[in-house]
């Protein structure tokens, strides 16, 4: 079984649990790499089982350019800001065209603990953009930050790791459903 993790992250968080989430994956035989969203190539996400997208959640959704700007004016280094999930998501035709198989799809993002209860969230608007496109998502968590640039909350990275090492029989039991 091979699976990427496409991540985003603007102050690191996303990127740790993105290796968690490997990690857990790993621990299982699973063949998981993480690869940052600015740097996808074409041969990283050919032939997957399994791609998991991970970004943190700007404005209740997934971030922009004046969002990710944002973040780089509150200390996140600017290579990060190169590029975003949703940028990417709007060009994926090119990476996975519609044309040819297409791995089923595990969504995550990050936010901030007391806003636990807001609507909206970058895994929630990635999952929409991924079934109008004619994706398959087999599963979507969030994952929570003390504040804006981190700490990770407390367990979040045992959590990550934990949902990770789930994910094959999340997509074995989505497969016994469709
Ligand atoms: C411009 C901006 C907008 C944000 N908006 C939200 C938000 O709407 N909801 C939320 O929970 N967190 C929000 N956050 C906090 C991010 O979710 C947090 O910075 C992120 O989870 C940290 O992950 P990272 O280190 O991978 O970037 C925002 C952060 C920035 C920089």
């Amino acid at each position: 079984m091979k699976v990427v993790i496409v991540c985003e992250s603007m102050f690191g968080n996303t990127e740790a649990l993105a290796d968690q989430v490997r990690d857990g994956l790993r621990d299982l035989g699973v063949e998981a790499d993480v690869v940052e969203v600015a740097d996808v190539q074409d041969e990283d996400v050919a032939g997957l089982d399994l791609l998991v997208i991970a970004a943190p959640t700007h404005a209740l959704s997934l971030s922009r350019p004046t969002s990710r700007a944002d973040a780089v004016s509150q200390g996140a280094d600017p290579r990060r800001a190169r590029a975003g999930v949703r940028e990417w998501l709007a060009d994926i035709d090119r990476y996975l065209p519609a044309t040819a198989a297409r791995p089923p799809v595990a969504v995550f993002d990050t936010r901030v603990l007391k806003t636990k209860h807001w609507p909206g969230s970058a895994a929630g608007r990635a999952s929409r953009t991924l079934r109008h496109a004619g994706f398959q998502v087999i599963d979507r968590m969030s994952f929570y930050v003390e504040g804006l640039t981190g700490p990770l909350a407390d367990g979040e990275g045992l959590r990550a790791r934990d949902w990770g090492a789930e994910l094959p029989e999340s997509l074995r039991r989505y497969r016994v459903r469709a």
